[in-house]
């Protein structure tokens, strides 16, 4: 029956998804070849200490590092996403920009590095290639260089991992060697409950996927999860082709949980998926537990994950893991290869022809 439904997985997901604690170090590595470029490229530009603050351009698989960056790892200066064709008006030179897109064709990405390359704020790019790599490269911007050939939401490992590599050259995070080996670790422990073998009966996030089946998932994550929440919410849309949305507590109680007054009216089946980091505040569990308690009407089922890893960055990347599997899982329940996105192909295709 598994047999049967891994051969959906055409383009190799689940392998991927296994790959992602490899990917960490990896892509920490690959920075780190570039670091004495990009702090010395910071400090040409008279700069004392660290940039104020360090912005990140990218969007979906490659913009998530900027969200999952300042949640697995304490930064000593903000880490600001730029999800848009606009970068923020207040950056300047005291700040520094870092542009990531796997494919390196993103129009959003491209249109801020170029806003970037007029202020002179650009640190480097993570990329396997494409227009960003080569505008870098022309501008004389180091480039951290990652393997193609992957879907970029499957790359988050060594894209991650270079995000941080270069914010430890820039000095926005310290030394963080041992940060990528709790993340790695973190992963591994939900890689080693689904590769091959090493399981008796179903994978985990097989049973999962399957009473998450035919409802539309919500995640709810709070503190360092929140961002993994949002990670679920994408993969769940990407890879089976569903919809799913993501919030986080405790400001969904002051608001998103009236709404599920409505949930039952809509007709949809709804789940809900709780992503807890180890050692949450005593209060932000009884918040769950009574939001659960109010919404168990409208839900078809409900699931709680605590992180086994003690550490940020381990509980960050474990739940993330699990979030690529179930996702993955979810596509294979439904009879869908988890890879290709073809709507966003045909997006982008379809604004390149106007
Ligand atoms: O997962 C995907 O394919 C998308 O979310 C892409 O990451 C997004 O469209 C941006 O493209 P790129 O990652 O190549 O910059």
């Amino acid at each position: 029956m598994v047999t049967t439904m891994l051969d959906v997985d055409r383009s190799g997901m689940l392998g991927a998804i296994a790959s992602l604690p490899g990917q960490l170090p990896d892509g920490y590595e690959r920075a780190g070849r570039a670091a004495d470029a990009i702090a010395a490229a910071w400090r040409a530009t008279g700069a004392t200490g660290t940039p104020r603050t360090m912005v990140v351009c990218g969007m979906g698989g490659s913009g998530v590092g900027a969200d999952l960056l300042p949640a697995a790892i304490e930064a000593t200066a903000p880490v600001v996403a730029a999800k848009g064709y606009d970068l923020p008006g207040w950056v300047d030179a005291r700040d520094r920009v870092v542009c990531v897109s796997y494919s390196g064709n993103t129009a959003e990405t491209l249109s801020c590095m170029r806003q970037a390359i007029e202020r002179g704020v650009v640190a480097a790019v993570v990329t396997s290639g494409g227009q960003v790599a080569e505008l870098a490269t022309q501008h004389g911007i180091p480039v951290v260089e990652v393997p193609a050939g992957m879907q970029p939401r499957a790359a988050v490992g060594v894209l991650f991992g270079a995000l941080v590599g270069v914010a430890e050259a820039l000095g926005v995070v310290g030394p963080a060697g041992a940060r990528i080996a709790e993340a790695a670790a973190g992963a591994q422990r939900v890689v080693d409950l689904h590769v091959e073998g090493s399981v008796d009966g179903d994978p985990p996030a097989l049973e999962i996927a399957r009473r998450l089946h035919d409802s539309i998932v919500v995640v709810y994550g709070c503190g360092p999860t929140a961002a993994v929440a949002a990670r679920w919410k994408a993969q769940i849309n990407e890879n089976a082709k569903v919809p799913a949305f993501a919030n986080a507590y405790p400001e969904l109680d002051h608001n998103e949980i009236v709404g599920w007054e409505f949930a039952g009216a809509t007709g949809g089946r709804w789940s809900l998926v709780e992503l807890v980091p180890a050692n949450v505040a005593p209060e932000l569990r009884m918040r769950m537990d009574v939001t659960r308690e109010l919404i168990a009407d409208d839900l078809a089922t409900s699931l709680r994950l605590d992180a086994e890893s003690v550490s940020r960055a381990g509980a960050v990347f474990e739940l993330v893991a699990w979030g690529d599997y179930v996702s993955a899982y979810l596509a294979l329940v439904r009879g869908v290869d988890p890879s290709p996105v073809e709507r966003i192909a045909e997006l982008k295709s379809r604004l390149d022809g106007r």
